[in-house]
């Protein structure tokens, strides 16, 4: 075992112990991407990498803490358990990584940086040595990929995909507990895929197409073989690419938007979709967002991409009101819907400790309200497209097929429907909808 660390600016031991209170704001309640908004630049990829890292890696730490501390350790020390046992427990099969005494030794002194733990020291350090012998081989010793490991989910998660997936639920258990993949979308504006790839290699980056996803040709979608940051992406800030999940590319492909259509994006920030319809045709775009604050990345993300131009325009609003709509009609509206977004959870592994059971009804409720809104707004022989991020058929198929039983000028045209998470594609669901008539 080497003592090769992941690039970082903060000695493990500060990083594990910011780490471990950002897992104790997630418990109670606060979503991981706004507490990680809160840190210094400096501090945020690796506090980002073992927060994340814990999340995902929470089922087998928990037995492991169970094992060796049948009573429940207090929550803080816990938290700080699990930040440095999935240090121990990472994919990385080739020696990459952290020795086991670098481990142990970190996390220790990270318990004096917090009044909360600085009682704790014996325990971890007695803890953490136990589980090094049963995750870790000693030196010298081949290292074998470790088994895989489920996601976290609540029980009421957990009975909702065996109900719907009997046979699938435990891979996309499997599939969320894995870090998600660095997916790049070329801005065919300025670069093919070739030529973008052509550039990466030029730097040492490799990569390879995802050509496909659910049966819909992407031509745009890139896999990084090993995660950069973006400032090592050749044209980034001047709008040559864009990170966005491969499933995530099939929104704009499926509309198909063409020169001089007028398009409403309906939920647009932080603008992912927004700006790829752009990229592929000079149309007419409304990107509305209810979220005042969310508003700014849509702009910031046109603004990077060089897609501003005087035919669209950012609009805070309420999709589901008339009140911000000038009463022009819409060729095709993109409607990327508020939902529990379970199917992105390798993205953000804070999702299953942060939802309710009693969010999905009301979510259900707002995407219906859009739903209906956004109907009115569209011109006959127009298009809709439905998404959401979810695996979840309540706010899928479940919401389609009401859709379709309230309008009879609504006719489905052919759409992926459900799309489980897979290693290079996260879940979402589309359906595609034409306005037959008024
Ligand atoms: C799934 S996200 C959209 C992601 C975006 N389409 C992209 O690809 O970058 C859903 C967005 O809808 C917004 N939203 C929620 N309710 C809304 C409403 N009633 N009207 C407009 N936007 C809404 C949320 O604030 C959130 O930014």
């Amino acid at each position: 075992m080497t003592d090769k660390k992941p690039p970082h600016s903060l000695p493990l031991s500060e990083a594990i112990s910011i780490a471990a209170q950002a897992i104790s704001e997630v418990m109670s309640g606060r979503s991981l991407t706004e507490v990680l908004d809160e840190l210094e630049p400096h501090e945020r990829p690796i506090v980002q990498s073992l927060s994340f890292d814990a999340l995902r890696k929470w089922v087998r730490s928990h037995e492991l803490i169970k094992q060796f501390i049948p009573k429940n350790p207090p929550p803080e020390v816990d938290h700080l358990l699990s930040v440095a046992i999935a240090l121990f427990l990472n994919e990385n099969s080739d020696g990459k990584g952290y020795a086991a005494h670098t481990i142990v030794d970190q996390a220790v002194s990270a318990c004096a940086n917090y009044d909360k733990t600085v009682y704790a020291k014996g325990l971890v350090n007695a803890v953490l040595r136990k589980v090094s012998l049963i995750v870790q081989p000693t030196e010298g010793q081949n290292r074998f990929a470790p088994d895989p490991i489920p996601m976290f989910v609540p029980p009421w998660w957990r009975a909702n995909l065996k109900r719907h997936y009997s046979k699938d639920w435990q891979s996309i258990l499997f599939a969320q507990a894995k870090r998600a993949p660095l997916i790049l979308r070329v801005n065919q504006k300025q670069y093919s895929r070739d030529q973008y790839q052509a550039l990466l290699s030029e730097l040492g980056i490799t990569s390879n197409f995802i050509d496909e996803v659910a049966g819909v040709k992407l031509p745009s979608a890139l896999l990084l073989s090993d995660p950069v940051p973006v400032s090592e992406l050749p044209g980034f800030y001047s709008g040559a690419v864009s990170v966005q999940d491969s499933g995530a590319q099939l929104a704009a492909i499926l509309l198909n938007p063409q020169p001089g259509e007028r398009i409403l994006d309906a939920c647009a920030a932080p603008g992912g979709k927004t700006a790829h319809l752009l990229e592929l045709a000079n149309c007419e775009m409304i990107a509305l967002e209810l979220d005042g604050e969310r508003l700014g990345k849509i702009s910031g993300n046109l603004d990077r991409l060089r897609l501003h131009s005087d035919k669209v325009q950012v609009v805070l609003g309420d999709a589901s009101k008339v009140s911000w709509w000038d009463g022009r009609f819409f060729d095709k509206i993109l409607l990327d819907a508020p939902c529990s977004a379970s199917g992105i959870v390798a993205r953000h592994p804070d999702i299953p400790f942060l939802r309710r059971e009693a969010d999905i009804k009301s979510l259900q409720q707002k995407q219906r309200g859009i739903l209906q809104q956004a109907w009115k707004m569209l011109k006959p022989e127009g298009l809709m497209l439905y998404v959401t991020c979810s695996v979840f058929p309540e706010e899928g198929e479940d919401q389609a097929a009401w859709f379709a039983a309230q309008h009879a000028n609504a006719v489905r045209l052919g759409a992926p429907g459900q799309i489980l998470p897979t290693e290079v594609s996260d879940g979402f669901y589309y359906a595609l909808f034409k306005k037959n008539g008024p």
